[in-house]
C-alpha cells in the first residue's frame, strides 16, 4: 500500500475555529426531524457522519435547506415519518445507527438500519436489548447483535432501564424512544456519559430531568421545533491542542469550543498535568463554550480512569499519545469501550506507539505508555485502521518526526473534521 511522508515541523502558532460539534449536530438533526414544523440549526457540522444522519432523516420525510449558516429542517414530526424505500444507510456512523434505532422503535413504520463494513463490526446489541425490554420489535438480521438491524412496528411501553455499557448513544436511544411513549421512562447508567441528548431534548419541549446517574423522560407529547446553535467540537479542537503541546514554542488559540462538563475532561486532565491552557471568554451557545489558548508545556502525565476516562473517551488515544512527551508517562484504565469504536483504538494505539519505539503495555481496558527516549527510526509507517481519530493522531506523529502514514487512511478524517489538513496548513508552522 502507498505511504505518504510528512515533513517534520517544530511547532504551531495561530488561532483557529474548530468544526462544529459532531455529537450535538447529530442530536440537533434528529430532534429537529422528530419535532413537527421548521427548526433551525446554526453552525451544523457537515461531515461524512452527520451527512449520514441527514440522508436517513430525508428518507423518513424530513427536508433540509440552507439559509446562510442556518440549516433549516422541515419535518412532519415523529408521528408523521414516512415509510423509507430502501435501507437506512448510516455509513460509518455509530451515533446515527444507534440513535435512529431508538427513534424508530416505537413508530409504525418498518425499517432496516445498516452501514459500512466497519460499522457492521460494531456492537448493536447494547441498543437492541434495552429497546426490546420496552416492547420494541427489533433484531439483528443475522442474530449476531450487529447491523443490519430490522425494526418493525410494535407496542412499546415506558420502563426503567439499567445501562450495562457506559454509552451516551445507548442512553440517547432509550431517551428518544421514551420521549414518544406516554409515561415516564428512566435510564440509569453506571458511569456518567455525555448529556447532550438530555439538554437538547428539553430545548425541543421534551420533559426530561436528571437525578444522579438516572435520567427520566416523561413522554408521549409532541416535540416543538427549536433554534439551535452548535458549539465548536472539543474532540476536534483537542487534536490541534495536543499538537501544540508536543512542542515547546507553540501557541495556539481555539475559538468557541464546547466545554460541557461531561465532555471537557481532556482539558481537566491536561491542566492537572501542568499544561498551560487558558480557558477564557465563557458564554453559552446552546451549551457552555469558551476560547482556549494553549502553550507548549512540560507535562507530568498520570493515570486516567473511572468517570474521567468516560468523559474523555474520544480523546483518550490523544492523551495516550501525549504520554510520549510527559515526564512520567500515561496509563489509561476503565476504557474497554475504546475497543468498540471505529476500530479497536487500544490495539491501534499500542501498535503505532510500539512502531515508534515506545515502551507500551496493553491491557484489556486500556494501555500505558512510557515517555519516549530518543526518536523513532526513519521509515516508520503508521496505520490508521480507517479510523478518523487515529488518522489525525498519526498526522501529528508523522509531522513531529517526518514519518509515513498509509495514504488510504487520510480520507476517513472527513468523518468528523473534513477541514483538518486545510486548517493545519493555515496555521503558522515553526
Ligand atoms: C457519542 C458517544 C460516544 C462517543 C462517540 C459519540 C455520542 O460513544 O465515543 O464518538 O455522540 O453519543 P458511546 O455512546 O459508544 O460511548
Amino acid at each position: 500500500m502507498n505511504a505518504l511522508t510528512f515533513e517534520s515541523i517544530r511547532g504551531i502558532k495561530g488561532t483557529f475555529t474548530p468544526p462544529p460539534d459532531k455529537s450535538i449536530t447529530h442530536r440537533a438533526l434528529i430532534l429537529s426531524a422528530m419535532a413537527e414544523g421548521i427548526s433551525g440549526i446554526r453552525n451544523a457540522l457537515m461531515s461524512l457522519d452527520t451527512e449520514a444522519t441527514v440522508s436517513v432523516l430525508k428518507a423518513l420525510g424530513a427536508s433540509f435547506s440552507r439559509e446562510g449558516d442556518v440549516l433549516r429542517v422541515e419535518s412532519p414530526g415523529y408521528r408523521g415519518f414516512t415509510q423509507p424505500e430502501g435501507v437506512l444507510w448510516c455509513a460509518n456512523s455509530g451515533t446515527t445507527a444507534r440513535m435512529i434505532s431508538g427513534v424508530l422503535a416505537p413508530g409504525i413504520i418498518s425499517a432496516t438500519v445498516d452501514g459500512d463494513a466497519s460499522l457492521r463490526r460494531r456492537p448493536m446489541e447494547r441498543v437492541i436489548s434495552p429497546l426490546r425490554s420496552m416492547g420494541a420489535d427489533l433484531a439483528s438480521a443475522s442474530g449476531d447483535g450487529r447491523l443490519p438491524v430490522i425494526i418493525k412496528p410494535s407496542q412499546m411501553f415506558p420502563a426503567d432501564i439499567k445501562g450495562d455499557t457506559p454509552s451516551a448513544q445507548v442512553k440517547s436511544a432509550v431517551l428518544l424512544a421514551g420521549a414518544q411513549l406516554e409515561g415516564v421512562t428512566s435510564y440509569t447508567e453506571k458511569l456518567y456519559t455525555r448529556d447532550h441528548t438530555e439538554r437538547l431534548l428539553s430545548l425541543f419541549g421534551g420533559k426530561v430531568e436528571a437525578e444522579g446517574l438516572t435520567v427520566r423522560v416523561n413522554g408521549g407529547t409532541k416535540l416543538a421545533p427549536a433554534e439551535i446553535e452548535v458549539p465548536g467540537d472539543l474532540s476536534s479542537a483537542a487534536v490541534m491542542i495536543a499538537c501544540a503541546l508536543m512542542y515547546e514554542n507553540s501557541e495556539l488559540t481555539a475559538l468557541s469550543v464546547g466545554i460541557n462538563p461531561t465532555r471537557r475532561a481532556f482539558l481537566d486532565i491536561l491542566l492537572s498535568w501542568g499544561a498551560q491552557i487558558k480557558v477564557e471568554n465563557f458564554r453559552n451557545i446552546t451549551e457552555p463554550v469558551a476560547d482556549l489558548t494553549v502553550r507548549g508545556s512540560s507535562l507530568q502525565g498520570g493515570i486516567i480512569s473511572g468517570n474521567l476516562a468516560q468523559y474523555a473517551i474520544d480523546e483518550l488515544p490523544l492523551l495516550g499519545m501525549l504520554g510520549l512527551f510527559t515526564r512520567e508517562g500515561v496509563a489509561i484504565r476503565n476504557a474497554t469501550e475504546l475497543r468498540f469504536k471505529e476500530c479497536d483504538r487500544i490495539a491501534a494505539m499500542v501498535e503505532n506507539l510500539r512502531a515508534l519505539g515506545a515502551e507500551v503495555e496493553e491491557r484489556d481496558d486500556g494501555f500505558s505508555v512510557a515517555p519516549l527516549a530518543g526518536r523513532p527510526e526513519a521509515g516508520v509507517t503508521l496505520d490508521s485502521k480507517n479510523d478518523h481519530r487515529i488518522a489525525m493522531i498519526n498526522v501529528l506523529l508523522a509531522k513531529r518526526w517526518g514519518l509515513n502514514i498509509l495514504s488510504s487512511d487520510l480520507s476517513g478524517i472527513g468523518v468528523s473534521y473534513p477541514d483538518f489538513l486545510k486548517q493545519f496548513s493555515e496555521l503558522e508552522i515553526l
